[in-house]
């Protein structure tokens, strides 16, 4: 009897801590594929809050991460990412914020995709909305962004949306093709397995709005059929903007949905717990 009850107890520790894909209690549960959750800390935070919110990750979010078989990308200031980088205990990923559309030269304050991946990072964030605004990036820089990242085998998190104005006049989808089209250009089918496209509506992002499901679920059908039959690897389809514990439900079922891009949740670790653990089927 006491035999039975240390089996199932350790059956059940077993289960809680083995990746998504090898649990055996995976194909019981609901069809829906894990998620990508994009940690986007933007420049929320100084270097040593940055590692010090990274220790947070590991310490509350590493078991979250393998029981739901969610992908947890850790997108640090870039400063940091050397140190975070260097502590390889964690089932995490790592990405940049955004690279240089050059691989060298005089291009002062620019971080080029060759040093993202030797600081560890297999991902890069490019054509956030904030950088597109901010500092000017055009979708011609995005592509060749993309370009570069492709270049060190770094796998594309491409951001596109349309601003508040362009929804008013209804150019939401012209928007996403033009911005969809001019990065497509470069991404040929043998540099990488798979490529990230995050729709995030300018008008959502850190503004505590949210597009319905429906209209979400019309851009990524939009992107379907906008990429249907090219020459690319397989797009996989993120939300983006205002996402946190009360407002991941009214998402979370989106038709295609592949994932979250989170930016001021992600620095609020019991927060960011809450959204990954919502969508935990
Ligand atoms: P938010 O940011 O979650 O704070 O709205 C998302 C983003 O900018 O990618």
């Amino acid at each position: 009897m006491i035999c039975q009850i240390f089996f199932k107890m350790l059956n059940k520790l077993c289960v809680a801590n083995i990746p998504y894909a090898l649990n055996p209690t995976w194909k019981k549960m609901p069809m829906k594929q894990p998620l990508f959750f994009v940690s986007n800390w933007k420049m929320y935070l100084s270097y040593r809050a940055n590692i010090a919110l990274y220790q947070q990750y590991k310490e509350q979010l590493v078991s979250t991460v393998t029981t739901t078989g969610h992908t947890l990308i850790v997108c640090p200031t870039v400063s940091a990412l050397a140190a975070i980088a260097h502590d390889k205990s964690a089932p995490f990923y790592l990405s940049g914020q955004t690279c240089s559309a050059y691989d060298q030269g005089a291009y002062t304050g620019e971080t080029d995709a060759q040093s993202l991946r030797e600081l560890g990072c297999t991902y890069g964030i490019i054509g956030h909305s904030e950088r597109r605004i901010y500092h000017h990036e055009t979708d011609e820089i995005v592509a060749h962004q993309a370009q570069q990242l492709l270049h060190q085998g770094l796998i594309p998190i491409v951001c596109i949306g349309e601003t508040r104005e362009e929804k008013k006049k209804n150019q939401t989808h012209a928007v996403i093709a033009r911005q969809l089209t001019a990065v497509i250009r470069v991404i040929t089918r043998s540099t990488v397995p798979y490529f990230l496209v995050a729709y995030e509506p300018v008008w959502a992002i850190g503004s505590g709005k949210l597009p319905h499901q429906h209209e979400v679920e019309r851009v990524f059908s939009f992107i379907k059929t906008l990429t249907h039959g090219l020459d690319i690897p397989p797009i996989k389809l993120l939300y983006g903007g205002s996402i946190n514990p009360s407002s991941v439900d009214s998402l979370k079922n989106t038709k295609d949905l592949d994932g979250f891009l989170v930016g001021k949740t992600s620095i609020n670790v019991a927060e960011y717990k809450v959204v990954i653990q919502a969508c935990n089927w």
